[in-house]
């Protein structure tokens, strides 16, 4: 069994694009700039923002944070949204999900121009994917795929088990595991809440792909001897052993499932890292005008 080192792999490419954009602003060219709109004080959000923040200074990247109080109406967020649109100094940006209940989160998404969309949720950017055309790709499927290059995972002609079909990981991840490319061109299955005979699909996956977010919800007998096994969720489990009052729980049962594994992502310091780097290579992107001018 090998261990999936997202932390490693993440860094290596953190350090990559932090060489390109000192090679960028030598040459006199422009900062990447990643502006952010935290909505609200959740723990979670607040954690994945700072680390957002954090690691565009590694990248040597600009990064804005902008807060805005949880009964801020819809309408002041997509004004805030708009501003961004216009700022011609930000080259990309996102808006921290989940947002309060009163605010349509779809509305929002679909306000972001999607040339500034680096989060790749707006429906061009999922679309220009699903038919496989230049496209910001959202953080953790595009994490995923980078992590099955780094170690040379063979996808080709094997049968990925999706498990969950949310649009920013299930379904996105299924259509690229499918493409024509390397790594791609996998046999996918998906699963949901509604299927039937779960454990004999499961069973099936040269690749199972966690991402229900059910802490450990898979158990050594979904799984064959030899499956290679990314882990996708993040659920914080309450705690009493921690500083923080909780653990950060993966969908997969870790100590029973890892001794049948090839390879297995763990959490934390799997795919979580990776989903940060992704956006952190978005960014470079936009800051470039690479995908669209
Ligand atoms: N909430 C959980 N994951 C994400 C993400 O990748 N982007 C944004 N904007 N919000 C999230």
């Amino acid at each position: 069994m090998q261990l999936i080192d997202g932390k490693a792999v993440a860094a290596k490419i953190k350090e990559e694009i932090a060489k390109e954009v000192q090679a960028i602003k030598a040459e006199g060219g422009k900062t990447p700039h990643l502006a952010a709109i935290l909505v609200g004080h959740d723990g979670g959000s607040e954690t994945y923002v700072a680390h957002k923040v954090k690691a565009c200074a590694e990248c040597g990247f600009k990064s804005t944070l902008i807060r805005l109080e949880s009964d801020v109406t819809e309408a002041e967020l997509l004004s805030k949204v708009e501003e961004l649109n216009q700022d011609a100094d930000v080259d990309g940006f996102i808006v921290q999900l989940p947002l309060p209940k009163h605010i349509d989160e779809q509305k929002v998404i679909e306000a972001i121009d999607y040339r500034k969309d680096v989060d790749g949720f707006h429906p061009i950017n999922v679309g220009r994917m699903s038919i496989g055309l230049p496209c910001f790709v959202s953080a953790t499927p595009a994490g995923i795929m980078d992590l099955l290059a780094h170690y040379n995972i063979e996808t080709k002609g094997k049968h990925c088990v999706v498990l969950g079909r949310s649009n920013i990981v299930g379904k996105p991840v299924a259509t690229l595991m499918m493409q024509k490319s390397n790594p791609g061109n996998a046999t996918v299955t998906v699963c949901h809440s509604a299927s039937e005979n779960l454990k004999d699909i499961t069973r099936q996956a040269d690749i199972l792909i966690a991402a229900l977010g059910v802490p450990e919800f898979v158990t050594a007998d979904m799984v064959k001897d030899g499956v290679t096994v990314i882990d996708v969720g993040t659920t914080r489990v309450p705690n009493a052993n921690t500083k923080s009052g909780f653990k950060l729980t993966g969908d997969v049962k870790f100590d029973e499932v890892a001794p049948k594994c090839s390879y297995i992502t763990p959490v934390p310091g799997g795919v979580g890292p990776m989903t940060i780097c992704s956006l952190m290579k978005n960014t470079l992107l936009a800051g470039k005008k690479s995908i669209y001018k």
